[in-house]
């Protein structure tokens, strides 16, 4: 993301500053947070986003530390419910010290993100923004009821996503539209572009929670199922599965506790029903169809890093 260096840059800077308190803890705690990298691909997508319409001013910057702030504050709570012990290739916030103080220290950067919004004043992005993070927060309880729930379709399942990761997404590219006064066309196209890369880019998370590995992903493999998520891999294996291949599902789906042999028993059933393929079928729809709606928007290099961009995500390893 060369193309964007300076821009990512001067967001780093931001970032950090924002979360700068006269409490020692907070500050300690934002900083090995921020410090462990993460991909950063929402905040590029503000920049992104803002540039192809013609934007290059410094509000790009703010509203791409308002979604990373956003981003990061569900990532500390969602490793609360999912019991996360690593993040980010380094022992979560929960683990290491808790999880109140990480409940708290996600509730502190919302709340980091409204500051800024309101500094800036724009009542429309505040729209966008505050409408994107109820929906996640949506989704995140969605998904927490349907916990175990081996009867989870399709329908259901795009509608967790659709609030939990897209639509965060989908505000982080409409939000480059609005700096850039653009009509309702061209919002409409990036919001819904994002949406897309967004849904795809869960998807691949989802089908990565079965066949990578804790180093590659900087996380635990095998989460979701230790949790009783279902997700797509599974939901298409057991849409083919047998009487008996059903059963042994439920079977560790029924159990306290589950085990790294359980784990591969599920991840290769999955894989003999073709759901990582399918799973990556489906991302890789949305990524086109989400490259599509960009059409009108005229070629540039910028436009280019967003479609690569786009892309990675179907072959990304982190
Ligand atoms: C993790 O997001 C949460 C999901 C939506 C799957 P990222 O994979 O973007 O997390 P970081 O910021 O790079 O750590
Ligand atoms: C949660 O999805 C995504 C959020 C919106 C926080 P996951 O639970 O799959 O995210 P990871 O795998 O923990 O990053
Ligand atoms: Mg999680
Ligand atoms: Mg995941």
């Amino acid at each position: 993301m060369k193309i964007i260096s300076r821009e990512l840059e001067r967001f780093e800077k931001f970032l950090f500053s924002s979360t700068k308190t006269t409490v020692p803890f907070i500050g300690n705690v934002s900083r090995y947070v921020m410090e462990a990298g993460g991909k950063r691909i929402r905040p590029a997508l503000v920049i992104l986003s803002s540039k192809i319409c013609g934007y290059s001013g410094k509000r790009a910057i703010a509203y791409a530390a308002v979604i990373e702030l956003i981003h990061t504050a569900t990532l500390l709570h969602d490793d609360v419910l999912d019991n996360a012990k690593l993040r980010r290739g380094r022992p979560s916030v929960n683990h290491l010290w808790g999880n109140e103080p990480c409940v708290l220290i996600g509730d502190f950067f919302y709340s980091k993100a409204v500051e800024i919004m309101g500094k800036d004043g724009d009542k429309e992005l505040i729209r966008i923004v505050s409408r994107a993070t109820t929906e996640v927060a949506k989704g995140e309880i969605l998904e927490i009821l349907k916990t175990g729930d081996l009867t989870v379709d399709e329908r259901e399942y795009f509608e967790i996503i659709g609030s939990k990761t897209a639509a965060l997404f989908s505000a982080a590219c409409e939000i480059g539209a609005v700096l850039a006064n653009k009509e309702r066309k061209t919002r409409e196209a990036l919001k819904k572009f994002g949406e897309n890369i967004g849904l795809a880019f869960q998807l691949t998370d989802d089908a990565l929670d079965y066949i990578s590995t804790d180093r590659s992903l900087g996380k635990k493999v095998g989460t979701d199922l230790k949790e009783k998520k279902v997700t797509l891999p599974l939901i298409k294996a057991l849409k083919a599965a047998s009487l008996q291949e059903k059963r042994m599902v439920e079977e560790i789906f029924e159990k306290k506790r589950v085990t790294s042999q359980d784990f591969y028993k599920v991840k290769d059933f999955i894989e003999r029903k073709g759901g990582f393929k399918y799973t990556y079928e489906v991302a890789k729809r949305f990524i086109e169809e989400g490259k599509d709606l960009l059409v009108s928007i005229s070629p540039s290099p910028h436009k280019n890093t967003l479609l690569k961009l786009s892309d990675d995500i179907l072959t990304r390893k982190s």
